[in-house]
């Protein structure tokens, strides 16, 4: 992506450290996280230093990379116990999205070699860069497939951030935007603010503004109004974890944008990899929501009057807040999911068959 005319990725690793584009401190300042352990890469993805399915996938994968390259002793089966540990830590460290274990099951499934440790750590960090490779031109594709599903002239409804910012680069919802943009379609997008944490006002907003897509932020609140005076054509957002029945976990909200959708015949698209669909979710029961602190509640953050960034609290002190993370979305509420592969009707037939039977990478 580019900033400042500066091409970016949200994550790569250099010299054993992990870097990524520090989302916390978006858009009042650019800045680049720079984690020296698999310990600090675990907890940039609790912290949401990095956020986003296809992000944290590649930013456990290159952890996972990491966290071999520091291990110090001879014993292969040491090494192995080692990996595993690393594995679980970062596997843990958020529950929902999908990519996160695919990213590290990549790296972990195909890392050991001859009992060299050697050779298993050099392999591990090839592997890594392989896969974040692979999750931005899967983004590409996706954009590739969306952009033909945007008309010229089209007021576009997007939730969250699925941008590059929550990838390794393009977007997977903001791929096929980019691409209208770039093909010179004249298109305006609604970012919804996204609360509690206001991905689409601090991150998608500003991945609008920098590659000069016209754009607005509206309130939550005000996606159905919009959608029924008419000012919507279109709304794609992106996925956390799909379930084989095409049930979507996505950021809180999306139910809710999907089935106002739905009400005003407004086509409502999913834009995700391959590596975001569950093989072993068969509906959207099955997935984990996260539970996060009643803090990104209570409290909301922004510049001060000395352009310093500051937490203030909004809620009575006696309060407390819910706060999941995301919703699921019932199948029946989208018109497709659009993939590396082309677009999929969000029924079982269909998503096995493209799932299944797909050569994905991790089966390459
Ligand atoms: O809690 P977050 O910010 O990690 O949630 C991110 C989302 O819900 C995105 O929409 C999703 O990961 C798709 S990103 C390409």
């Amino acid at each position: 992506m580019l900033i400042n005319n500066i091409n970016y990725r949200t994550v790569w690793m250099q010299d054993a450290s992990v870097y990524l584009i520090n989302q916390r401190v978006l858009p009042h300042e650019f800045e680049i996280y720079q984690s020296k352990t698999f310990i600090d890469t675990a907890n940039a993805i609790k912290t949401m230093i990095v956020r986003g399915a296809p992000a944290i996938g590649a930013t456990g994968a290159y952890g996972l990379a990491q966290a071999a390259s520091a291990f110090e002793g001879e014993n292969f089966d040491n090494f192995n116990e080692y990996v595993n540990k690393a594995f679980n830590v970062l596997n843990s460290a958020r529950p929902t999205a999908n990519d996160l274990s695919y990213g590290l099951n990549f790296v972990k499934s195909k890392m050991f070699i001859e009992n060299s440790i050697t050779n298993s750590k050099m392999r591990a960090f090839e592997l890594a860069r392989q896969y974040a490779d692979w999750s931005a031109e899967l983004c590409r594709q996706i954009g590739v497939y969306g952009n033909n599903l945007i008309q010229n002239n089209q007021n576009i409804l997007t939730h969250c951030n699925a941008g590059a910012l929550a990838c390794v680069d393009y977007g997977t919802a903001l791929s096929p935007i980019r691409i209208a943009h770039y093909k010179k379609k004249n298109i305006f997008v609604y970012v919804d603010e996204t609360r509690p944490r206001n991905q689409g006002t601090s991150l998608t907003a500003w991945e609008l503004a920098q590659e000069k897509i016209n754009h607005s932020i509206i309130a939550d609140n005000a996606a159905g109004y919009y959608m029924k005076t008419g000012k919507i054509d279109f709304a794609i957002v992106g996925a956390d974890r799909i379930a084989m029945n095409g049930d979507v976990a996505n950021k809180i909200g999306t139910y809710e944008k999907a089935v106002l959708a739905k009400e005003n015949n407004i086509p409502f698209y999913v834009a995700a990899p391959l590596s975001t669909f569950d093989i072993n979710s068969i509906t959207g029961d099955d997935i984990p929501i996260e539970e996060r602190s009643d803090e990104e509640i209570l409290y909301i953050s922004g510049l001060d009057e000395n352009n310093k960034i500051k937490k203030v609290r909004i809620a009575p002190q006696q309060s407390s807040g819910k706060n999941p993370a995301f919703d699921v979305t019932p199948a029946k509420y989208m018109t497709g999911i659009i993939t590396e592969k082309g677009v999929i009707k969000p029924n079982r037939e269909e998503i096995e068959r493209f799932v299944k039977n797909s050569t994905s990478f991790i089966n390459n």
